[in-house]
């Protein structure tokens, strides 16, 4: 049976990233929604950019719904340094989609789904957690609806502060609301994604495959390597949000450990960090499972072989 899954992300290089692996045939994933929310670019381009990728997926009967425009407290911080102003900056997909929204908001959407579900959805966020706390917090029915959250996002150390990562600094009370929810959570964090380097023998590989898609995703990755390699001095692009998405085709390519997990949402300096307390650090319940290695070559195996399905 085809894990049912609605994923909301910012797209984002490495969230279209992890849209090619959900929308691979060879993948037991079925998308049942892409919902999109304010992070690595402002709402409006990141919606565009996921909707130039299901053209490009030939994503067409899946409904795409723009979310969040801002998160729930603070003002939107992006991360155009990384994306390029576009949010896909490298690529030469169209510039305007063929396929359209739905004209639901995606927390009405991500609401509606699970709630006419059997509770056999599970949500995989790849950028702030503002529309999962939104959709919480205007329908808790949902909660115990919601089969898992697997999320990219956190870590023990941060990549937008020290102590912060990106998706969780952008909305650190949104975290807060998903991980206090009691919803079971799968946490991808930079400890892991990390792992996810793709190294120029990866990147030679994957140049070799001739098909649309992985031509696309090769010109986000030798822009987003730019990034890594050029600027942070990386042995090769970090692709974080395919992690999820790998987890859910087969969780055997990593460990997890069962934690609690707080948001600090006061700091000054530590807003946005995941505190990751492990065995006996503190007396209150574990609240997630959260990735700490990744087995490479099975990881890029399976992306490998998620972009030549599309031949
Ligand atoms: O910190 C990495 C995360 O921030 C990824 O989801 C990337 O797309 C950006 O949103
Ligand atoms: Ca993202």
């Amino acid at each position: 049976m085809n894990r049912r899954i609605i994923l909301d992300c910012d797209p984002g290089h490495d969230d279209a990233m992890a849209m090619m692996l959900a929308a691979s045939k060879l993948n037991n994933l079925k998308l049942e929604a892409i919902t999109t929310v304010a992070g690595n670019v402002d709402v409006e381009k990141n919606t565009n950019n996921a909707l130039r990728i299901c053209d490009l997926l030939g994503l067409n009967d899946v409904p795409v719904a723009k979310g969040a425009a801002q998160p729930l407290i603070r003002k939107m911080k992006a991360a155009a340094h990384v994306h390029g102003q576009s949010g896909l900056d490298g690529t030469t997909l169209p510039v305007e989609p063929f396929k359209q929204i739905v004209k639901q908001h995606a927390v009405d959407l991500i609401i509606e789904k699970i709630i006419d579900s059997d509770g056999d959805i599970t949500i995989v966020p790849t950028g702030p957690l503002t529309n999962i706390a939104l959709a919480i917090r205007k329908e808790p029915k949902i909660i115990p609806k919601i089969k898992e959250i697997v999320l990219m996002g956190g870590g023990t150390y941060g990549n937008r502060t020290p102590a912060a990562e990106f998706n969780i600094y952008v909305d650190a009370e949104a975290a807060k609301i998903v991980l206090e929810s009691g919803v079971p959570i799968e946490m991808f964090g930079l400890d892991v994604t990390h792992q996810a380097l793709a190294t120029s023998d990866r990147m030679m590989e994957m140049s070799a495959i001739n098909n649309p898609v992985a031509k696309a995703v090769m010109q986000m990755m030798n822009f987003y390597s730019q990034i890594y390699q050029g600027k942070l001095g990386f042995t090769g692009a970090a692709v974080h949000d395919p992690c999820p998405v790998a987890y859910l085709i087969d969780p055997t390519m990593f460990e997890m450990e069962r934690v609690r997990i707080d948001i600090e949402t006061k700091g000054e300096f530590t807003y946005g960090m995941t505190c990751v307390y492990t065995n006996g650090m503190t007396d209150r319940e574990p609240n997630a499972n959260f990735a700490r290695t990744l087995n490479q070559d099975k990881f890029w195996d399976l992306f490998i072989r998620s972009l030549k399905s599309y031949s």
